[in-house]
């Protein structure tokens, strides 16, 4: 069989650093409170008129192509996760895609809220392991803080703007992504979601005036179902592949909130040292976090590694990934 395995990583986050001490003039919270339930002390921020999802997305896969050695016309497919596309229409994957020259890739978006990278990187291995797809981007890339209300502090401290981007290749058999458990459950949806915006209720004054355009999240609720289910699924599939916690390289988590992080390595049996972990300086950047810590941990991997990616996101969507390392 053909086999995919990421071939190459990078991210990209915007200058602009938006501390817990600058949060703490702009709405009644603290850097001690943020720190303690989160694990938050900065995060980035897309300043600047006309900017967009799409252009953190390009910059972070100009930057994959030129480190890959990769001929922009040889890719074939490009899948953008975000929850914060540039526009309804068309897909922000095409317009990435125009941006960086990508001329013979076909594309499209896939939104699983922060579940929608996992969900994509294994989509697009899938095409790679027809044999018709020699080349496959997978680009996660969230402007959160254009759907963050900054007058709420339930929310507003969470959230950072960031992209990253995969390449897919064939691989070694022995390596690549090598299984994956997927879970999904609609009734999430009440605990997480916009209220207006949709189909379901459209933009109107009266959406502006009531803040309807930004994250709704019942914490605590969001909290229960993640921390129990990112830790299962990813004792689940170590245990579906005899994968014992010594045979881990690495722990690969959204990054949410650091207490969900923690339960899912304990449940795993894995010490601090092999997770990765930078919620601390990007917060949750939904579509990037996952591709933000491999770009960050790159130097350390070794061919062979086995990764268990993890992630729980609005749906609610969860799941695991096992990748083993393929240079
Ligand atoms: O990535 C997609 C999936 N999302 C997640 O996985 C997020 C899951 N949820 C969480 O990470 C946590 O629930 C939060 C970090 C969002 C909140 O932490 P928490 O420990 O669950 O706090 P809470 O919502 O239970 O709030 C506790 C208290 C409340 O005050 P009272 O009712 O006890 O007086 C809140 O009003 O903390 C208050 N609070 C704050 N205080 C200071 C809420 N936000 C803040 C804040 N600063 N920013």
């Amino acid at each position: 069989m053909i086999r995919a395995g990421i071939t190459g990583v990078q991210g990209w986050v915007p200058p602009y650093i938006l501390t817990n001490q600058e949060l703490e003039k702009m709405v009644d919270t603290s850097d001690e409170w943020i720190v303690s339930r989160t694990g938050i002390h900065e995060r980035h921020i897309l300043k600047g008129e006309g900017l967009g999802t799409s252009d953190m997305g390009a910059e972070a896969v100009k930057l994959l192509l030129k480190k890959t050695g990769t001929n922009p016309e040889d890719v074939g497919l490009i899948i953008c996760a975000t929850v914060t596309p540039d526009m309804f229409f068309p897909a922000t994957s095409s317009i990435i895609a125009y941006k960086t020259g990508l001329k013979n890739a076909f594309s499209f978006d896939m939104n699983a809220a922060c579940s929608g990278l996992m969900y994509a990187l294994v989509t697009g291995s899938k095409y790679v392991e027809t044999g018709n797809f020699k080349k496959v981007i997978v680009v996660g890339t969230d402007k959160m803080s254009s759907i963050t209300d900054y007058t709420k502090r339930e929310t507003c401290i969470l959230f950072g703007d960031a992209a990253g981007a995969f390449l897919l290749e064939p691989v070694e058999e022995e390596f690549g992504i090598k299984d994956f458990i997927f879970h999904g459950d609609g009734s999430g949806r009440v605990h997480l979601h916009m209220k207006a915006g949709g189909s379901l209720k459209p933009p109107s004054h009266e959406t502006v005036d009531a803040h309807e355009h930004y994250i709704y999240q019942e914490g605590q609720a969001v909290f229960k179902f993640a921390v129990t289910r990112m830790a299962d699924v990813s004792a689940e599939i170590m245990e579906k592949n005899h994968l014992k916690s010594e045979d881990i390289a690495y722990l690969v988590p959204h990054q949410a909130n650091l207490r969900i992080i923690d339960a899912t390595a304990r449940r795993m049996g894995i010490g601090k040292e092999k997770v990765m972990i930078n919620i601390d300086r990007y917060g949750n950047t939904t579509g990037a976090t996952i591709p933000l810590c491999l770009w960050e941990w790159e130097d350390k991997l070794k061919k062979g590694d086995n990764l268990i990616i993890a992630a729980f996101g609005g749906g609610f969507t969860w799941g695991s990934v096992w990748v083993k390392w393929a240079y």
